[in-house]
């Protein structure tokens, strides 16, 4: 038998258990979704348990988003993110988007400052918030997949575990589609409001987790007191 790979556990309850205990160190994992999925909030969890849990500081980075609200949203959890800011174990970027004609934002957000303040601060897993918006004002050459993997290959080279967030307008019962990302990407978790009835549930599947023996399954997500939880042995069928 091959040694296992080594691990980055989301510490996310419920959600290690179905990945063989978490990303696979130095991965690149795409959560993608419709608004509203909790993919902000599972990636925050992910950022704060690396730091309350295994000690691995964290960067948010989200062009163009307000981070007093992301804050305040998450603080209803009970985790105070300023504090973590204060003490030099969370960083957290809104760069502004506003890109000039011509401009290739890839180039832009992902330079060597950016790069600096990540070996400086040791910063072990990072959050991009949203790999979308990036895209749409990246340079041309190579096309969209050549983007994506220039910001894959940034963050492999700093040896950073990450979660990339991809923001999708449909959602549902249709077929999933694709773009260039999710070929690039080491994994994909994709988040899901699923109407039962006459209400819609909150849902999580693993599509792709390389090296990695995964469930397949619909898995409930629940947004309780203390954060995300994942319902590993609870399945929802439609
Ligand atoms: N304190 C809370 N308790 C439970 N659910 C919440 C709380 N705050 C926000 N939510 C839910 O979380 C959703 C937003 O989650 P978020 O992670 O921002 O989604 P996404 O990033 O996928 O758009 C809200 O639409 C709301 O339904
Ligand atoms: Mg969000």
């Amino acid at each position: 038998m091959c040694p296992a790979m080594e691990r980055a556990p989301t510490g996310i309850q419920g959600l290690d258990e179905l990945i063989e205990g978490g990303f696979p160190r130095n991965a690149s994992v795409l959560v993608t979704g419709t608004p509203g999925t909790a993919k902000t909030t599972l990636a925050l969890q992910f950022l704060v348990n690396g730091i309350l849990k295994h000690n691995e500081n964290g960067l948010y980075f989200g062009p163009g988003v307000y981070l007093n609200e992301v804050a305040a949203q998450f603080g209803r959890y009970g985790y105070d993110l300023k504090k973590l800011q204060d003490e030099g174990r969370l960083i957290m970027l809104a760069p502004k988007v506003k890109v000039e004609e011509g401009e290739d934002y890839v180039k832009t957000l992902f330079d060597e400052n950016l790069k600096k303040k990540i070996v400086d601060s040791n910063v072990k897993r990072i959050v991009i918030d949203s790999i979308t918006l990036i895209l749409m004002f990246a340079g041309e050459f190579g096309g969209r997949r050549r983007n994506v993997e220039r910001i894959i290959e940034y963050l492999k080279d700093l040896g950073v575990t990450s979660i990339l967030i991809q923001e999708k307008h449909v959602g549902g019962k249709e077929e999933i589609e694709y773009g260039m990302e999710e070929f690039v990407v080491d994994g994909i978790m994709y988040m899901q409001l699923i109407r039962i009835g006459n209400i819609f549930r909150r849902a999580i599947t693993i599509l792709k987790m390389k090296g990695t023996k995964h469930s397949m399954d619909i898995h409930p997500v629940m947004l309780e007191e203390g954060g995300i939880k994942v319902y590993s042995r609870d399945r929802i069928y439609q």
